[in-house]
């Protein structure tokens, strides 16, 4: 979703913007803009719909020069993408630039009452108020430009993290935030401002996360203040990012998503070190041993997640109810914050979130810290916003994810959720040490079946051809299964637009069996488990109706391959580690049939990486 970039220092700050937009790009966007303080003095914006590449060739032969600017990224949410709504905003004398990420909830009141005191409005965006807003005050209080921003920021409702700069002062750029992430970056003499570290791994390791409520003064040669809205100045720690540059490039890979999919194996041996000892007999997850009271009394769990890591919840739900018996519920976090649910306070609420910054599952976090859960976050990004709101928890360590349909960050979650579930089940006992060596083993083996897996990806990519005709899909499994087909059903809806829809097998029956005819490819989970025998009667039933079947089996299957048109092997492994082997498969197919298909894999049409919005 929008992405921020700031400059201020001794450098060039054009060249630094348009780097970082594009190092945000990942998140998902349609317009892009850029404010600079050139070297006259004149304060310039250049937007474009479209690509940064677009904005880029907008501003050829234009003034860059400055070494005082913002950058923005813009997924709309207010007003269509066009150049109007793009960011940044000027003020109405032009005196004033401001991007923007989040949304403006009242903004329609305030932009009435500006309306009235005879501002105008070149966009239909949320944003554009708070620019007028912020110029108003000024003028008004003839105040400087923070105090305008402080007291602006007291008056809005909603989600926001702003950048500002003005032309009279060319020495200082102003940024605040409340629930939309902002990192400054500081270098000698210069300092950098981003939505998230990317842009800024390149130029310095040191870094601040602002929190809520926070308003940064980055002035040139002055140390970084941050204080409050009502100016009272506030501590910042200075973090180490350990991100490194070759994690943000493709290197030879097609595209992001492609070597995300091949990183599998090493970024889940990543997620189990130091977690699963060498002898692969033993797991030890700290967050968990360093609550063992809070699990050993949970009364319940509730996962709240969304998108993808929704599906890992799911998973988590049989893992953890299958190995601690404790009863687990899984939620959308969008459903789960408005409904007013039951929440005690020896529950526990297990947030997942590969970006940590996503507003429902946030809010959700939010709403059950205010009953007294215990929170815990399995999160990926270091030090955003989920993981800083929760009591506990453990990060999936599967470095930046870069294509906006999430693959690495999915198996780095379930293999968190078994090292989760595994650990409950020795401090509750609810398995014995034979069984827990026994798990733990075959854990262990995922990273090297996994490998095995993706040598098939050239197989998959010569059928996958076969099927780029259709406009349905439906994916089926059972019992852990299930939510990898839902898994897959939503990375080829995501990135091909084809239409898919992940079923447990049995209740096909129920509906979507009506859909089966010689145009509809199936996708069914049909790996060996207890319900195996069961997965193979839909399969008779599709074929009887002429429907197309792709496979998942286990290697050495001889029934199903009888009956599929096409079937992919995956190796043998513990029922409830399936998922972890069968999505890869998934991932594959559904990356060959958006390629052939000629779509935009790693930035898909609407979607977003980071959903800062609601
Ligand atoms: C967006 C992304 C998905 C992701 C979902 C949840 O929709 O495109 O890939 O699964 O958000 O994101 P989170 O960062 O909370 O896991």
């Amino acid at each position: 979703m929008c992405g921020i970039v700031g400059y201020i220092g001794p450098r060039e700050a054009y060249p630094i913007l348009i780097k970082g937009l594009h190092r945000l790009e990942y998140r998902g966007y349609d317009s892009a803009g850029v404010a600079l303080i050139n070297n006259s003095g004149t304060l310039s914006i250049y937007k474009a719909k479209g690509k940064v590449q677009q904005l880029e060739e907008f501003s050829q032969q234009k003034d860059i020069s400055g070494t005082i600017g913002i950058a923005h990224t813009r997924w709309a949410t207010h007003g269509e993408p066009n150049y109007q709504n793009a960011h940044p905003h000027f003020s109405m004398s032009e005196s004033i630039a401001l991007i923007h990420n989040g949304i403006i909830e009242n903004y329609a009141v305030l932009k009435e009452a500006l309306i009235k005191k005879g501002f105008e409005f070149r966009s239909n965006t949320d944003t554009e108020v708070l620019v007028h807003l912020i110029d108003f005050i000024k003028r008004e209080e003839n105040t400087d430009l923070c105090r305008a921003i402080q007291l602006a920021l007291q008056q809005v409702i909603g989600a926001f993290a702003i950048a500002v700069i003005e032309k009279e002062n060319p020495n200082i750029m102003i940024a605040a935030r409340k629930s939309s992430p902002l990192v400054i970056g500081i270098g000698k003499g210069e300092f950098f401002l981003a939505s998230d570290a990317t842009p800024i791994v390149e130029y310095t390791k040191e870094v601040v996360y602002l929190n809520d409520n926070e308003v940064a003064i980055i002035e040139r040669g002055k140390e970084l203040r941050v204080v409050d809205f009502m100016n009272s100045e506030k501590s910042h720690k200075i973090q180490h990012l350990e991100l490194t540059i070759s994690q943000l490039e493709r290197g030879e890979y097609e595209h992001f998503m492609l070597k995300e999919i091949f990183e599998q194996p090493r970024t889940i041996r990543d997620c189990m070190r130091g977690r699963i000892n060498i002898e692969g007999n033993n797991v030890v997850l700290s967050g968990v041993l360093d609550n063992t009271e809070k699990f050993k009394n949970a009364r319940r769990i509730i996962i709240v997640a969304c998108g993808t890591s929704w599906h890992a919840a799911l998973i988590g739900e049989h893992l953890i109810e299958s190995l601690c018996r404790i009863p687990v519920e899984v939620e959308y976090a969008s459903e789960f914050r408005y409904r007013n649910p039951v929440i005690y306070e020896d529950d526990i609420v297990i947030a997942i979130s590969q970006s940590g910054e996503t507003a429902d599952t946030l809010a959700a976090v939010e709403l059950s810290r205010s009953k007294g859960a215990f929170i815990y976050g399995i999160c990926n990004a270091v030090g955003s916003s989920i993981p800083r709101n929760t009591n506990s928890g453990s990060y999936i360590h599967v470095g930046p994810e870069i294509g906006v349909a999430s693959t690495k960050a999915f198996t780095g979650q379930v293999t968190v959720l078994a090292m989760l579930a595994l650990t409950i089940a020795k401090v509750k006992e609810t398995i014995t040490q034979k069984e827990l060596e026994g798990f733990v083993a075959e854990l262990s083996q995922i990273p090297d079946k996994i490998e095995k897996i993706l040598e098939k990806s050239d197989k998959i990519k010569k059928f996958s051809r076969i099927f780029t005709y259709a406009k349905n899909f439906i994916y089926l499994g059972r019992g852990f299964s299930y939510p990898a087909a839902l898994e897959g059903a939503l990375k080829l809806k995501e990135i091909s637009y084809i239409h898919a829809e992940g079923y447990p097998a049995a209740e096909m029956k129920h509906g979507p069996i009506a859909l089966i005819d010689s145009d509809m490819p199936v996708v069914v989970i049909a790996t060996k488990n207890n319900l195996y025998e069961k997965v193979v009667s839909n399969i008779q039933e599709i074929k009887a109706r002429n429907g197309r079947v792709i496979a998942i089996v286990t290697e050495g299957d001889t029934q199903v391959s009888k009956l599929a048109d096409f079937c992919i092997e995956v190796p043998d492994t513990h029922e409830y580690l399936d998922p972890l082997l069968s999505v890869i498969p998934l991932q594959l197919l559904a990356y060959h049939i958006a390629v052939t298909k000629g779509r935009d894999v790693d930035q898909p049409r609407n979607l977003a990486k980071s959903v800062t919005v609601e």
